[in-house]
């Protein structure tokens, strides 16, 4: 393989993944109550990947399928169908992936020193042998991550949730990942924190030639991490493109509101929630196009055919039967 060509192929290629859950009553109350089986569509025929050294953003509303995603990726959950290639690194094996969750305490254990999490996964690839060497490299993770060696001693609940999060990054690069599964990692942050937070994380990625696959409610948040966005609405990516573009020219009706509510120096106070009602359960979800309900240009033919995926001439992937070229 050529170097170009290594380059060119992207990091994680994601094809008509799907995820079901059965979310059925156990199987007595259903004969007693005569309910059915339910069975919840989490993940809807994706499509999606993400560049060698780049990052692709997921957005959309909760319950749209984002972690769903992300665990499918980082191999925690296996999907109904559908395929997820990561491309080969350097030793020719698949690129290994790394989470970052969004709640940093919950995925840190209360009960160790910080220098026994982040040193875990040093120990459990044996990345490093002897104490010396984990001892050495565990405080060169924490100075990466804009914490002192000292810091190592002490416990994840001395910390704040900003410190926190820089720990959790610590404990995965520890694992020497070329990829790494953000998973909403600044939601839980406060704002000046959380742009110290993406600061970093941007930083390391040029500093590691990371590749990222970023989560978020939020498409502020991505919009200086992204050379990528899709965005989800229940289960299925409604558009695709560059940041940029998406930015500049919003092309499906529910990016154009998810843009409309991000609030910015003309309205500082905007409320962040969506307007146009609530996103319809994914156990029922509505015929045709599923954004039918909620959208203001929708027409009769949208509540019975679903919209195929059109790829724009920009590059720029979208799901609407009313989307044009220009
Ligand atoms: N293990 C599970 N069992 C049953 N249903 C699940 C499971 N995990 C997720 N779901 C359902 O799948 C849908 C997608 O959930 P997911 O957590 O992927 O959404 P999300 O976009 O990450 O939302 P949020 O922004 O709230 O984190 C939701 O309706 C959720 O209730
Ligand atoms: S297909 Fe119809 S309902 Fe769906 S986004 Fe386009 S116009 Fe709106
Ligand atoms: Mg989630």
């Amino acid at each position: 393989m050529t170097v170009m060509s290594i380059q060119k192929m992207p990091a994680l290629s994601v094809d008509r993944l799907v995820k079901t859950f059965d979310v059925s009553a156990p199987w007595l109350n259903r004969l007693i109550e005569r309910k059915p089986r339910q069975v919840l569509q989490a993940v809807n025929d994706i499509t999606f990947h993400v560049p060698m050294g780049g990052c692709l953003s997921l957005v959309g509303e909760s319950g749209c399928g984002k972690s769903t995603v992300a665990r499918l990726v980082t191999g925690l959950y296996k999907p109904d169908t559908g395929d997820i290639r990561f491309a080969p690194g350097q030793d020719g094996k698949p690129l290994s992936a790394q989470m970052i969750f969004q709640d940093p305490y919950a995925s840190l254990n209360p009960r160790w020193r910080v220098k026994n999490i982040i040193a875990e996964p040093l120990r459990e690839l044996k990345l490093r042998n002897s104490k010396a060497e984990i001892t050495e490299r565990v405080e060169e993770l924490l100075k990466t991550v804009g914490l002192s060696a000292s810091d190592g001693e002490k416990f994840p609940h001395e910390f704040s949730g900003g410190q926190r999060q820089r720990i959790s990054i610590a404990r995965a690069l520890a694992g020497e990942p070329r990829f790494l599964v953000c998973d909403e990692p600044t939601s839980a942050l406060d704002v000046s924190v959380q742009a110290q937070v993406l600061n970093l994380m941007r930083r390391l990625q040029d500093e590691f030639g990371l590749t990222y696959l970023f989560i978020s409610h939020d498409l502020s948040v991505v919009r200086h991490m992204s050379d990528r966005i899709a965005v989800m609405y229940l289960g299925r990516i409604v558009e695709e493109g560059d940041t940029e573009d998406l930015f500049a020219k919003p092309r499906h009706p529910y990016t154009q509101l998810l843009l409309e509510t991000i609030p910015n120096v003309k309205h500082p106070h905007r409320d962040r929630v969506v307007a146009g009602g609530e996103v319809p359960s994914p156990l029922k979800p509505p015929s045709g196009c599923p954004f039918h309900p909620r959208c203001p240009i929708a027409t009769a033919r949208c509540s019975e055919e679903i919209p195929p995926v059109r790829t724009l001439a920009s590059g720029t992937r979208v799901a609407c039967h009313f989307v044009t070229e220009q």
